[in-house]
């Protein structure tokens, strides 16, 4: 990873990368030490992680950070590079965490916060917390229980969970595991048909929300995924050919497919949403949507939501972090839809200040992986419990018992 640093971050580094190489050297630390020194990348997160052993069980974790080292020890290297990678540099993937240290909270003393609510109604749906699961593709790449496990862990930890049109397990088999219709999340490929029999399913299924992700084009860079594949030596042909609608993907499964080369669209226009519009009584979110223009042409073509995201800077390498387009899509929406958030939430104190902003939620993609990956359900719901803990300990630092609470005054 490329980027640009001042002198005194250079020592900073320099420092780390000792502190590394010592760790290394130590029975206790080397495999988390040499496995992030061997990456080459030493963020911020990365060097908290390294100085602790990679974690044996979930309830060794700290935080989330553990998950991700544990992750990617346990992950052959093709499929680390794909959950970890952006686009091009990656700029995008660390605008959109960095953007979380431009704010502070603002500490509240002497409340009765004995009693922390953060529960939320949300699309007409009663939440018990501001935390979803973002949908992410093939996650039987991560883990052989892939999705259903991801479904069993939020239900557990009380959580909404989105499905992805890319799953490796079906919408029937996943509602079932988390015991209610999960919402769904829609890639519009170049095939309305396609399009209208996913529709039908998931709707047959239960669902009543459904995500349709406007930020992927036909092609994407993503350089730190060729460079781990590179050094993957295992034959993947089995699993990946076809590539888009093979076996493993079962929402395409007795959908005609023909013609259709990928489920990015670069031909993508807010007709397709005006047809969406029609064709479905589903709760419909837009998810992708950056800037002020798109935020108002959302409330002139009738969506019900926009999850501000830059599908966790693995779209446009804009250098963009969410947290920082949030605001002026707050202001284009002015209060006529919910607006979430995701993009870099790695802690209770980010969900916090995406809320003060004015985000009415938020999503998280890679940690929830990072425990999946790492131990299945377990690690799933550690992941969740860990945010959920931080996010109450926030709450009660800024003297706010319940979301509504939580107001721009918050941050600084
Ligand atoms: C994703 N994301 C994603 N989004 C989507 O709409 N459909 C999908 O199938 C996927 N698949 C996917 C795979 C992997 C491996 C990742 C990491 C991400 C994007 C995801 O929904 C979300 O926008 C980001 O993950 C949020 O950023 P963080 O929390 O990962 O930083």
């Amino acid at each position: 990873m490329r980027t640009l640093r001042s002198p005194q971050s250079h020592a900073a580094l320099a420092n780390r990368r000792a502190f590394l190489k010592f760790l290394a050297g130590s029975p206790l630390f080397a495999p988390a030490a040499r496995l992030l020194l061997s990456e080459g990348s030493l963020s911020e997160t990365h060097a908290a992680a390294a100085v602790e052993p990679v974690i044996a069980s979930p309830e060794a974790a700290l935080n989330v950070f553990n998950f991700e080292t544990a992750a990617r020890a346990k992950l052959p290297p093709a499929h680390w590079g794909y959950l970890a990678t952006g686009v091009e540099d990656d700029a995008t993937l660390r605008a959109n965490r960095s953007a979380f240290s431009k704010y502070h909270i603002r500490p509240r003393r002497l409340v009765d916060v004995r009693q922390i609510d953060a529960s939320t109604r949300l699309l007409g749906e009663e939440l018990a917390s501001p935390i979803l699961l973002a949908p992410v593709g093939s996650q039987k790449a991560f883990h052989d229980d892939g999705e259903v496990a991801v479904a069993r862990g939020a239900k557990a930890q009380r959580h909404q969970m989105i499905l992805s049109t890319q799953t490796t397990s079906s919408i029937e088999d996943v509602n079932a595991a988390y015991g209610s219709p999960v919402w769904y999340q829609l890639y519009p490929t170049s095939s309305w048909e396609v399009t209208r029999g996913l529709l039908k399913r998931v709707q047959a299924a239960g669902c009543r929300v459904v995500t349709v992700t406007v930020d992927q084009l036909s092609f994407r860079s993503t350089e730190t995924f060729q460079r781990f594949r590179r050094t993957d030596d295992r034959d993947c042909a089995e699993c990946h050919s076809p590539r888009v609608f093979g076996r493993h993907k079962p929402m395409y499964q007795g959908l005609n497919t023909t013609g259709v080369t990928s489920n990015l669209y670069a031909g993508l226009t807010w007709d397709f949403v005006d047809r969406l519009r029609q064709e479905t009584t589903m709760k419909i979110v837009l998810k992708g949507i950056v800037t002020r223009e798109d935020a108002r042409l959302s409330v002139e073509h009738g969506v019900d939501g926009i999850l501000v995201s830059n599908h966790g800077g693995r779209a446009e390498e804009s250098g963009w972090g969410t947290l920082d387009s949030l605001p002026e899509v707050l202001e284009a929406v002015a209060g006529k839809m919910p607006v979430l958030i995701d993009g870099g939430i790695r802690r209770g104190t980010d969900v916090f200040k995406a809320l003060a902003l004015g985000a009415r939620a938020v999503c998280i993609g890679r940690p929830y992986i990072w425990g999946l990956a790492a131990f299945g359900q377990a690690g799933v719901e550690k992941v969740l419990n860990l945010l959920r803990l931080e996010l109450d300990l926030a709450m009660k630092h800024a003297g706010t018992r319940t979301l509504r609470d939580i107001t721009r005054n918050c941050v600084g």
